[in-house]
């Protein structure tokens, strides 16, 4: 098969992890007998120090010409830490998603068997954890209208979602449960918000066009408890934007660290696949980043183009590496590097 691929690497670790997913895309190309192209292009902050602008114009271009995209991470302390800056890599992030209409990010947790002991949490709660995050990705508080008064001292974030904008990521949960557990959970906040009561609505209508599907309701503090003590009773969670941020990193704790999740983000005409996590500046140029989340992420795209054997053939080797358990990374107490974690895939 050729493939076009869009690399945006990024800020911090995030060349580092991404550099990792193009060697191992390149051994499954020579395995696999695919023609694979990589075309690089900048996003976040580095792409504000070289051109001004967090998501530059050829950049967008690159990306709705190539067939996916592989994203590293962007971020940088001197944004971070300075909340005047009004030009901010996230922005970035956030133009690409919205821009390519990518709505629903799929983040896959999972507790492998081999790596249950690293988890802080207990064997037993965690041991078959498998759960699908379905967060919408281009919508709610995050693209709402924002407010910063004049004199600076009162600030506003919309939180504004359309029944259309639920209804389609809601099919994508309901199908996608339909190949899983046939278990939905929409997290939510219905108790208090006007959104979230608009999603149990549009929730529950779409979900009777699928039967085999049960469909459950938390509000999303409980679910932050739930997803600690109980994270077995989760198939597919179903969430708004910001709620899916938070649960989905706190799930990465079940797995035995952030730095082993994926994700894909999709709409009706682009996908990009990048790791959940962010540009860790505390151990950037260390070489000790684990690679595995942009690794899984590469095996999503593959899985996402049709190519299910290479796609197999990558987690397979995500799987031996992790069942031998000498090659693991620091965050999950080895004292692997980021390219003997690669060198052993
Ligand atoms: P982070 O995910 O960058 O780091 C959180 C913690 O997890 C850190 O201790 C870090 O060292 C560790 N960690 C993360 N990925 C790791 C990996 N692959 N291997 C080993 N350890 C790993 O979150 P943060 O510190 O809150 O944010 C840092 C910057 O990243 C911010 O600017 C933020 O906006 C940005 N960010 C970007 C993305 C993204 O690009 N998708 C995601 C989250 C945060
Ligand atoms: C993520 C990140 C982003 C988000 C930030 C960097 C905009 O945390 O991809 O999870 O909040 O979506
Ligand atoms: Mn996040």
């Amino acid at each position: 098969m050729k493939l076009n691929i869009a690399v945006l690497p990024g800020d911090g670790i995030g060349p580092e992890v991404t550099d990792q997913a193009v060697k191992a895309l390149k051994a499954i190309a020579i395995e696999f007998d695919h023609s694979f192209t990589f075309t690089y292009a900048p996003v976040g902050a580095v792409a504000i120090d070289e051109t001004g602008d967090p998501l530059p114009e050829q950049t967008l271009d690159l990306c709705k010409t190539t067939d996916a995209i592989l994203f590293g991470a962007i971020g940088d302390p001197k944004y971070d830490n300075n909340p005047s800056a009004t030009i901010r890599p996230e922005q970035g992030l956030l133009k690409l998603r919205k821009s390519l209409q990518l709505f629903a990010n799929i983040r896959p947790v999972k507790a492998y068997s081999q790596l249950l002991e690293k988890s802080p949490l207990k064997e037993h709660i965690i041991k078959g954890t498998d759960i699908s995050i379905y967060r919408e990705l281009t919508g709610g508080i995050y693209f709402g209208e924002k407010y910063l008064s004049d004199d600076k001292n009162t600030a506003s974030d919309l939180c504004e979602y359309s029944r259309l904008e639920i209804e389609r990521i809601s099919h994508l949960a309901f199908k996608a449960a339909q190949s899983r557990s046939f278990n939905v959970t929409l997290i939510d906040k219905a108790n208090v918000l006007e959104s979230s009561r608009l999603w149990r609505k549009v929730v529950n209508d779409v979900a009777k066009e699928y039967q085999d599907v049960t469909l459950e309701f938390l509000f999303v503090d409980n679910a932050a408890m739930q997803m600690i003590l109980n994270p077995k009773q989760f198939d597919v969670i179903l969430t708004e934007n910001m709620f899916g941020d938070i649960i989905s990193d706190e799930a990465s704790v079940i797995g035995g660290s952030i730095g082993l999740l994926a994700s894909a983000s999709v709409g009706d005409k682009y996908a990009m696949f990048e790791p959940i996590h962010g540009s860790a500046f505390d151990i950037m140029g260390e070489g000790i980043a684990n690679p595995i989340g942009a690794f899984w992420s590469a095996s999503m795209m593959l899985e996402h183009l049709g190519e299910t054997g290479s796609a197999q053939r990558l987690m397979e080797a995500i799987k031996k590496l992790t069942l031998d358990g000498i090659y693991l990374p620091q965050d999950l107490g080895g004292n692997s590097t980021t390219e003997h974690v690669t060198n052993a895939i």
